[in-house]
């Protein structure tokens, strides 16, 4: 009897154990699920200081993948493809609004970054990188991150670390370095532009790919314009856009001087001389 007591006691520790461990976990997943909270997560310069960096990316252009994945091994960068919406999916129509007067390629651009903000918001990140995939870095651009991550205020919903158009604004922080933070303007181009979370519900709440007003990058010029978002941008800037060397889905207008200090397409070989001398 007092053998099958002491087990049956055991057999309840075990249980109640087992039971309280369980409660712990879901506690967990449930406040997770019902504040939709930010996840804990320590940002790395394998991600350039961000929780999460997406690389908006069309599974056809395997030119373009294979210039930036080079660039990414020379950073160690740890970086998420997110499937882009193409201009050929059929998906297009029913998430955007045929009548509107942007192009398709601009639709398919437009429904792209407004999925990205969803994903961001479901993944619990604090803030992600978006980069397209048609970029060139500069060379240290990890200490530029970490320089500007010294004088960066919190909160903050948007910041344009590429851009096309932008006037300097209001200088924030004391970087003795030349690539520094500045209150953003109005911003064009969405090429490498980081995100935080409450960045991503604002720009889901006024941007609407069946009711778009322009391009989505129009449209955060405008939203920035207006100081419905709070948003920095970086001067000069340290990730440009590189069509000389793949054409571009979305036009952009081409009379924006891009440039870089040291271009890392450059360093790694990467820019066809020959058919691009200027560069
Ligand atoms: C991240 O990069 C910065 C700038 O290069 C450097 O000072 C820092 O030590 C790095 N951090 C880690 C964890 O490697
Ligand atoms: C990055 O490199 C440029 C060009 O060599 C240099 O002028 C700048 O000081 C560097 N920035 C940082 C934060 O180290
Ligand atoms: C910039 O300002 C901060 C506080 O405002 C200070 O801690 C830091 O030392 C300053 N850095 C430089 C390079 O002056
Ligand atoms: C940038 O290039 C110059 C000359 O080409 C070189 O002296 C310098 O060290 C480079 N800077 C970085 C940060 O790579």
């Amino acid at each position: 009897m007092q053998i099958n007591y002491t087990k049956t006691k055991k057999l309840k520790t075990y249980i109640i154990f087992l039971l309280l461990i369980l409660i712990y976990l879901c506690s967990f997943n449930i406040l997770n699920w019902i504040n939709n909270s930010p996840q804990e997560i320590i940002p790395s310069n394998r991600t350039l200081g961000f929780d999460h960096i997406y690389v908006l990316h069309l599974d056809y252009r395997k030119d373009r993948r294979e210039i930036m994945d080079k660039q990414f091994s020379y950073f160690n960068l740890d970086v998420e493809y997110f499937e882009a919406v193409s201009k050929y999916d059929k998906i297009l129509n029913k998430l955007t609004n045929a009548n509107s007067k942007m192009t398709v390629g601009q639709r398919a651009c437009y429904v792209s970054h407004y999925l990205i903000y969803q994903t961001i918001i479901e993944e619990g990140f604090n803030n992600a990188l978006i980069l397209e995939d048609d970029i060139d870095f500069e060379t240290n651009i990890t200490d530029i991150m970490a320089d500007i991550y010294q004088n960066l205020p919190e909160p903050w919903d948007t910041l344009h670390i590429g851009h096309c158009y932008e006037t300097i604004g209001q200088p924030v922080g004391n970087s003795s370095f030349p690539n520094k933070l500045y209150q953003s303007m109005e911003p064009q181009c969405t090429h490498a532009y980081a995100v935080s979370n409450s960045g991503a519900h604002k720009l889901l709440k006024l941007i609407d790919p069946i009711k778009p007003v322009g391009p989505v990058d129009y449209e955060i010029s405008l939203i920035v314009k207006s100081k419905k978002i709070i948003s920095y941008s970086i001067h000069p800037q340290p990730i440009i856009q590189s069509k000389e060397n793949t054409p571009s889905e979305v036009s952009f207008p081409t009379t924006f001087q891009f440039s870089l200090t040291n271009s890392t397409m450059n360093l790694l070989g990467l820019i066809d001389k020959s058919q691009y001398p200027s560069q």
